[in-house]
């Protein structure tokens, strides 16, 4: 079986054919990772640039370990201590990347558009890591991959993303892929944190929390991105925990066996209290385990592995 696609640069228009393959491929991989032997041989001879622009713990290190689990050569790039700090142009970083022979490229950009961006500037395959506020592709398919574990099905399960949605490239993942996989999804914040036109993205938006909990089956928190809120976008960061911050008196507005996820990284005590971040019910750090199969299936099925 074979993506019909040639890169990942977000799953806006993805299949839901594509999606299954690629979870598949993942789960498979899964079984690989729980072995004493975690290696495969399958992309040995490629060599992955992870072209980092942006900081980033598990997505970046689960490529890595993915890129190595295949047996691929994986080379890291980091814009802080690269010739980009001299005023070299991203055209011009990955046409020298190139000219060194590498096969596949993961790229993190603040800039939406980037990783479309690099396809026309090489050949080598482009699989996006999150760029900007647009897509955060394999963010998605590892959450697809975590809850399709936990419930054995997605169509027709109720997904709550709630938190800073207007800054999140996660929740527009999330969004065009659950929609495409028949899950209903609902998005939830202060009015000034919701996207403007939430009919583009087929979900239903809603600033009312509780509206949100009472009857989903997965709770999906995000982080408050307090880097980008010099616009007064809320009044206060108290304000923000008391009336969108998941605690335990909060979750008692959801069905019992409502699983919490998150993305990572956790702002503790404001969108997510830590007994709940850390109880029974979550399955966050199942998340990042996935992550390294989710990207492994990526790689493997792009970089035309055998
Ligand atoms: N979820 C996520 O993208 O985390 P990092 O920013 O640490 O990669």
């Amino acid at each position: 079986m074979k993506l019909s696609i040639q890169h990942l640069l977000g799953l806006k228009d993805v299949s839901q054919n594509d999606i299954t393959l690629i979870l598949d491929t993942a789960d498979n991989f899964y079984e690989v990772l729980q072995r004493e032997i975690k290696v495969v041989p399958t992309l040995r001879g490629k060599t992955v640039v992870n072209l980092f622009y942006e900081n980033s713990t598990r997505t970046r290190l689960s490529f890595e370990l993915a890129e190595k689990r295949l047996s691929a050569s994986p080379i890291n790039f980091s814009s802080s201590t690269s010739s980009v700090k001299k005023g070299e142009t991203l055209r011009d970083t990955i046409r020298n990347i190139e000219a060194m022979k590498i096969d596949m490229v993961v790229v993190r950009h603040s800039s939406p558009g980037v990783p479309l961006f690099l396809t026309k500037c090489t050949d080598a395959v482009i699989v996006n890591a999150g760029d900007g506020a647009h897509e955060h592709p394999t963010q998605s398919l590892l959450d697809m991959m975590t809850i399709r574990r936990k419930a054995g099905k997605l169509a027709g399960l109720k997904v709550s993303i709630i938190g800073d949605i207007l800054h999140s490239r996660v929740a527009r993942s999330n969004a065009w892929a659950m929609t495409t996989m028949g899950m209903d999804v609902t998005l939830c914040g202060p009015p000034t944190l919701l996207p403007q036109h939430p009919e583009t993205l087929g979900v239903t938006v809603t600033d009312n929390i509780q509206q949100a909990l009472c009857d989903a089956d997965i709770i999906m928190l995000l982080r408050l991105q307090l880097e980008r809120q010099a616009a007064g976008l809320f009044p206060s960061i108290r304000e923000y925990r008391e009336r969108y911050g998941l605690d335990l008196e909060k979750l008692e507005m959801a069905p019992k066996d409502a699983i919490i996820m998150h993305p990572g990284p956790i702002n503790r005590g404001i969108e997510l209290a830590s007994r709940v971040a850390d109880g029974e019910r979550s399955v966050i750090l199942d998340q990042v385990t996935n992550g390294v199969a989710v990207r492994m299936a990526v790689l493997y099925l792009l970089g035309g592995g055998e």
